[in-house]
């Protein structure tokens, strides 16, 4: 896949040219829209979906809640800024390879991206972040890149950075932008977070002992994507932004309940109150996605058009 992907770049560009008219086919700003949030290119003008089948190299994208398409359109006032919208992404836990993963990245780069906004769902692991919280994200805790899964492992690359620093993956220039968008847009300050994004590779949301040890380790939210993303836009010189949407809390209980006292104080005649059994789900992120959906695609859009005017 990697040694043919440069090909199947170069093919989709000629593609593309097919379909889209010239003012589509450079996109200055990418997005990565996460579970739930496909809605994000629906106000796109002149939105032409193209999906993933017919272009070459791409996975297909199996999780309930993930469509299959770029979109390309203009967002903003006048003329509008042209932008390139990915609805459904890869993860590495329906089995993709890392670099079918941040495939979809490198294509946005050749077509020209400059600023990519990554958007996902994510688990709360910081009772000052709760559910519908927008987190910008400032760094992250890459569990799997530091233990041998990595997107960029591999022989180095002339065109590329061989040891690429991470101290400012998540540009600060973008960061401010959210901030002022936000302002622009009249969010209430609560609507609107900042946090260091732990990224795991599930499927499996986390277990308790996980949950409190990626809070002990300084993250704020967790997910399951974005990350390979992020280090793919780094190293093609893309600008980062990364927002993510809180749809559950992490179950973190403080400590464990000892089923020996509990059935000893049963046994005695003295039962305990019954412990709440608590689970994520899916279905639940889906609806949060849902219902802040709207939120997340008024703050992109008014990012990108703060972005068209700088
Ligand atoms: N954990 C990991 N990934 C997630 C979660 C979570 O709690 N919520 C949404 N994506």
């Amino acid at each position: 896949h990697e040694d043919t992907s440069l090909e199947f770049i170069a093919s989709n560009l000629d593609i593309l040219a097919t379909i889209l008219p010239e003012r589509l086919l450079k996109p200055q700003v990418g997005i990565v829209c996460g579970s739930g949030l496909s809605t994000l290119a629906a106000s796109f003008r002149e939105r032409i979906e193209v999906p993933y089948s017919s272009l070459k190299g791409f996975g297909i994208s199996t999780v309930h809640g993930h469509k299959s398409a770029l979109a390309f359109g203009l967002v903003g006032p006048g003329d509008g800024v042209p932008v390139v919208a990915m609805l459904g992404r890869f993860h590495a836990y329906e089995g993709h390879s890392l670099s079918t993963v941040v495939y979809p990245v490198r294509v946005m780069a050749r077509l020209g991206v400059k600023d990519i906004i990554i958007t996902n769902a994510a688990g709360s692991l910081d009772p000052a972040l709760p559910v519908g919280t927008i987190v910008s994200i400032r760094d992250h805790l890459a569990l799997p890149n530091l233990t041998g899964f990595n997107p960029l492992l591999g022989p180095a690359k002339p065109q590329y950075p061989r040891f690429l620093p991470l101290s400012t993956a998540y540009s600060h220039s973008l960061r401010r932008t959210v901030f002022l968008a936000a302002h622009e847009l009249g969010l209430p300050s609560s609507t609107l977070g900042e946090g260091t994004y732990a990224w795991v590779s599930g499927p499996t949301y986390e277990s308790p002992a996980e949950g409190r040890f990626l809070r002990a380790a300084g993250a704020s939210v967790v997910g399951m994507s974005t990350v390979p993303e992020v280090l793919a836009a780094k190293e093609e010189g893309i600008e980062v932004c990364v927002l993510s949407l809180v749809t559950n809390f992490v179950v973190v209980p403080d400590g464990y309940r000892s089923v020996r006292e509990e059935v000893e104080a049963e046994l005695a005649g003295r039962p305990l109150p019954p412990v709440p059994q608590v689970e994520v789900s899916h279905e639940e992120v889906l609806a949060i996605g849902k219902e802040k959906g709207e939120v997340m695609r008024s703050l992109v859009e008014k990012m990108i058009e703060l972005l068209g005017k700088s």
